[in-house]
This record gives C-alpha cells, sequence and structure tokens, in this order.
C-alpha cells in the first residue's frame, strides 16, 4: 500500500518563527550558538547522507554492523508491532530492524518522524514500495516538541538511531527521554544508538572528512538563514573547524568568520557582528560511556535491558524501569 499522508505538526511557518527567535537569542548571545536542526534543509539532509559515506565517518557502519547482528534479538525482546523511528532521516539502516521484525512476524506499523519533510517523503515512499504489507505512516515534527502526539499504538519500539541524541544538549536530553517515557507502556521499548568516547584524533577525523563534506553540512546553514530570513550571510566570510571538548565529552562544530563583518537579517531587522576568528557553534556531537547513559535513562524512569557493542559504538534497548 502507498504510504499514508503525513502527519503534520511542523509546518514551514511555524519553523520559520522559531528560527527567528532562535536566531535572536542564539546569535545576540556570547558565545554565539544555534541549534542543529536548522542544519536539515533538503540540502541539508542530502548532505548529511554523503556524511555517512565519507570513510572518516565510522558511526554509520557501526551502527549498521551492530544492527546487522542483533536487529532479531531486538525484535523478538520487543515484539513490536509499531516500529516508530526519530529522526529517520534515509532510514537507511533501520530497513534492518524492519525485516527483523517482519521476520518475526508482529510488525503492522512504521511511523517515521522527522523535521525536513522532504527526506521524509522519499523514505516513506521507498519503504511503502519495498515492503507493501506495511502501513507507513509518516510524521513531520520536532522531536523536541511533540513526542507526546504520537500515536498510542499498543506494543511500540522507538527507535533513535545515529546517536541524535548526542546533538541535543544534556538537558534537552532530559526533556526528550522524560517525553519519552511518559508515552511508553509496560509493552514498550526504545533502541537507542549511541556512539562511545574514544581516541580525540578519530572523533576530529569523523567530523572533519577529508573531502570537505562535513563542513559544507555545516556551513550549509548559512544559506538556510540567507534564505529563511532575507540574510546576507557569504558563506565564503566563514570557514568550519570541529573540536574536542574534552570536559563534556563533545565535539563541536563551529562556523569561524574569517572577517571582521556586519550579517543583517532583513525579516528580524538585525544586524550581527562578528569578529575577525568569532566563532558560532552550530551543532555538538556527546559522545557517551554506559554509566553517564544510564543515569540519564534512569533519570526519565528507563532501564537497559540489552547493550551491544563493538567498543566504538553502542546499541541499548531500554524500558520502563
Ligand atoms: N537516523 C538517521 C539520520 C540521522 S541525521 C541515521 O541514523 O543516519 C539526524 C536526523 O534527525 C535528520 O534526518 C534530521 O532531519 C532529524 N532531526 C534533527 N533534529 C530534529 C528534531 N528536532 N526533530 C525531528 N527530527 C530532527
Ligand atoms: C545526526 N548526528 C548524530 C550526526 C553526528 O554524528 O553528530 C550529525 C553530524 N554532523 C556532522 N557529522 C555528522
Amino acid at each position: 500500500m502507498p504510504a499514508l499522508p503525513p502527519v503534520v505538526h511542523l509546518d514551514p511557518t511555524s519553523l520559520a518563527t522559531q528560527l527567528a527567535d532562535d536566531v535572536r537569542a542564539g546569535l545576540g548571545a556570547s558565545p554565539k550558538r544555534l541549534a542543529p536542526k536548522y542544519l536539515y534543509d533538503a540540502r541539508g539532509s542530502e548532505l548529511f547522507d554523503e556524511i555517512t559515506r565519507q570513510p572518516e565517518y565510522y558511526p554509520t557502519d557501526a551502527e549498521r554492523a551492530l544492527l546487522a547482528a542483533h536487529a532479531d534479538e531486538a525484535a523478538d525482546a520487543s515484539g513490536a508491532r509499531t516500529l516508530v523511528e526519530l529522526g529517520s532521516g534515509t532510514s537507511e539502516k533501520t530497513r534492518l530492524l524492519l525485516d527483523a521484525l517482519t521476520r518475526g512476524g508482529t510488525l503492522e506499523r512504521f511511523v517515521p518522524f522527522d523535521v525536513d519533510p522532504a527526506v521524509l517523503a522519499d523514505a516513506a515512499a521507498a519503504l511503502a514500495t519495498e515492503l507493501p504489507d506495511l502501513e507507513v505512516a509518516p510524521v513531520v515534527g520536532d522531536f523536541e516538541r511533540h513526542l507526546r502526539l504520537l500515536p498510542r499504538h499498543p506494543a511500540r519500539l522507538v527507535a533513535f538511531l545515529g546517536s541524535t541524541l548526542g546533538n541535543l544538549e544534556p538537558p534537552a536530553r532530559a526533556a526528550l527521554l522524560a517525553d519519552l517515557a511518559a508515552t511508553t507502556g509496560p509493552g514498550d521499548s526504545l533502541l537507542l544508538g549511541v556512539d562511545l568516547v574514544k581516541d580525540v584524533d578519530r572523533l576530529l577525523a569523523a567530523y572533519d572528512d577529508a573531502a570537505g563534506v562535513t563542513a559544507a553540512f555545516e556551513l550549509n546553514v548559512l544559506t538556510v538563514l540567507d534564505r529563511e530570513l532575507g540574510g546576507d550571510a557569504d558563506p565564503d566570510a566563514f570557514t568550519y573547524r570541529a573540536r574536542w571538548d574534552a570536559e563534556r565529552e563533545r565535539v563541536d562544530m563551529l562556523l569561524v568568520s574569517t572577517v571582521d563583518q556586519v550579517v543583517r537579517f532583513a525579516a528580524l531587522d538585525l544586524e550581527v557582528h562578528f569578529a575577525a576568528g568569532e566563532e558560532l557553534r552550530v551543532e555538538s556531537s556527546a559522545k557517551f560511556r554506559r554509566p553517564g547513559l544510564e543515569a540519564e535513562l534512569a533519570a526519565a524512569g528507563l532501564v537497559v535491558q540489552r547493550w551491544w557493542t563493538d567498543g566504538d559504538y553502542a546499541l541499548a534497548l531500554a524500558g520502563p524501569a
């Protein structure tokens, strides 16, 4: 059957309004920062997909291998009838989970959930063709705001893959996990993919690939700001830098102004001054350790039931405590 029309919790107007508020706050702050969800316009989603194919970017291959080895066990343990995927993107690796749940004979429905309607529509259409017996019910939404609106089907497995949890700051992670726990009943479970703390050189290479795809992905947010807010930011007047923050155990992704400049946003009647060398943090990617993640889950009332790892990356199956 064809994919259902998307349920839209986040329309382009409300996303633009939120962007306007975030730009005023984040570019007015010191140091300057912006939330990573704005990286994913249609071009940003394409560039992220390209990142996953760069030789330095190990997380995608690591997670795919763990799913290939353990999806059947995760499917059996969850017995899920509905698979929800947060930040689903292309849902490329998720096919391993969908296949395992199909083999297990329990799966009825797949709910991919993403902020980017373009990547979601493509993935939903492709999956509906590949798995014609499955109901594919996409949702356009912000997982920081709309999780409590997710359909409450019984026996639900929520997959949050790719270590996207690590792109949120700790308070936002706590809020997201609490929202998830609030809608998680006794027969529901959560499959979380997380990247682990490791050698700093490998981490920095993964976030600053030699082909410059990550740099293009991060710089693309300036094009988003220009388009949505009538801005005149020139991507050529910024460079890209990745830096390890040892205290917070995260990689920071920074745009660095190469000159002293003023960027104007006509739609906001706003001028933003950048000194030469000044940084704008457009994304962070936290790296995890098992005890820390277990503590974050426990604070939300969730407990790890299975833990699969290759030492670099981990998949955690969790449920209500
Ligand atoms: N899960 C895929 C994609 C990871 S990229 C993988 O493992 O490869 C992160 C995805 O999360 C993108 O598709 C992006 O559009 C989505 N995303 C980012 N912030 C979001 C938010 N606040 N709400 C919903 N989706 C979000
Ligand atoms: C989606 N997310 C988990 C990616 C990461 O690894 O933090 C985003 C990314 N940004 C640059 N490279 C990858």
